[in-house]
This record gives C-alpha cells, structure tokens and sequence, in this order.
C-alpha cells in the first residue's frame, strides 16, 4: 500500500532553486549516475549484522529512487522516504509497491520536514549523500528536523563527500564543494554523538558518519 505524495509548497532562495534545478536535470535524462539500485553494505551490517539495529520507524533523506528506502521495507522497517524531486520520489513509491512492501514515499525538502507529515519519532535516519549537496545556509534547518523527530538513541547513518571533490562543477552551488566533514556534524548535530568515522572507497574523499541521539 503505498501513499500519495505529499506536495510541499515551499518558497526557495535563489541557491536552492539553482539545485533544484540541477538535480531535476538529472532525473529527467533518465537515470541518474549514482542510481546503482545496490544497496550499500555500510547499511546492510546496521540491518543484518552483528549487532543489528532492531526494525522500528525509519527516515530516509533524499532517497532517490527508493532502493533503500524499499531494502529497509523488506527487513521489516516502517519507512518514510523523502526526496526534493517529484519523479524521483515517485520512482521511490514504484519502486516499493514492485516489491510489495510499504513504503511512504515524499516529494518535499529534507531541510523542511514540518512541510510532510513524518512527525516521527524514527529510530533510524539514512542519508546517502543528500546532506553534502544542501546549501549550507540550510543545514542548521536539516540537523533541527532530525534532531525533533529523532527517537531517544535513534541513529542517523550518513553518507556524504569530503570537502571539494567535485571541482566545484556548478559554481553558484557553494554545498557541492563544501561537502560534508566530521566537525561540521559535531558543531551542527547538538544532543548526538558522532560514533563513528569511516572513509568511504571512493577515488574522492568520502565518509560514512553514524550519529546517536542522546537517549
Ligand atoms: C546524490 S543523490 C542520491 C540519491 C539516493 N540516496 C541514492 O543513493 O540513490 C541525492 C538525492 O538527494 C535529493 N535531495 C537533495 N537535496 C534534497 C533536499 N533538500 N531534500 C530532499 N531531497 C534532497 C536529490 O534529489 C537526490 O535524489
């Protein structure tokens, strides 16, 4: 059973129109560059294991097409899954009803999650690179949602790229270069603690970041 969308009506700064733009761009080409449709098994140890996270309430952020979002389904998470861009969040929807398992799938900002009824809490945010991309004026804005919603303990598992590795390919885009570091996610994240630092195996500098809320 899947859910309709829910449209946000937002009022962008002239960055985020531009990043807008540019990630529509990419999904109305077809498929995106980073829609492998793999899961990563950063993921899959959190969800199968040692040590596993038991399934509760899950949110995923810029979820792209939904491979996650419906992995997670699958393993007996409740998963909403959120993207700023309509088709991707509809592929994200196909996706899961492809497999029959439930996902809510929403078209809306992660930086303004009191637009979407996700009220929470979620015991398990996964972000695979959407933070790293959003302007940094918009941040504080995303750390707060998460923090609000965030069941005591809840994890946030974090995928993003290092500082500068794409040579800036869209200078009005100050985020893309900016990427995401381990001190930013300590000064933003206040009441979580950044448990775990581990370079991704990227030809770039990337990083996996698991964070816990305080309990
Ligand atoms: C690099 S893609 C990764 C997509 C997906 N996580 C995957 O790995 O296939 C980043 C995704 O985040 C989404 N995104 C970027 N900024 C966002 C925002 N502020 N709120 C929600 N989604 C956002 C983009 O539309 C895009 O689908």
């Amino acid at each position: 059973m899947m859910d309709q969308p829910d449209q946000a009506t937002t009022q962008r700064d002239p960055e985020e129109e531009v990043v807008h733009r540019a990630l529509e761009a990419y999904y109305r080409t077809g498929k995106p560059p980073w829609d492998t449709g793999v899961t990563p098994p950063e993921l899959v140890d959190l969800v199968e294991g040692h040590g596993a996270l038991p399934p509760g309430r899950a949110l995923e952020l810029g979820c792209g097409t939904g491979t996650n979002a419906t992995y997670l389904a699958r393993h007996g998470w409740e998963v909403a899954a959120v993207d700023l861009i309509d088709r991707a969040a509809d592929q994200a929807r196909e996706k899961a009803a492809a497999a029959g398992v439930a996902v809510r799938g929403l078209h809306g900002d992660a930086t303004r999650l009191d637009e979407l009824d996700v009220p929470g809490p979620f015991d398990l945010f996964f972000d695979l690179s959407c933070y790293c991309g959003v302007p940094l004026h918009r941040r504080d804005a995303y750390a707060a949602g998460l923090t609000h919603r965030a069941a005591p303990g809840a994890r946030l598992l974090m995928f993003g790229y290092g500082p500068e590795p794409l040579g800036n390919p869209t200078t009005e885009i100050t985020s893309w270069a900016a990427g995401v570091t381990a001190d930013e996610l300590r000064d933003r994240f206040r009441g979580w603690e950044l448990i775990d630092v581990t370079p991704g195996t990227n030809s770039v500098p990337t990083f996996w970041f698991t964070l816990r809320r305080d309990a």
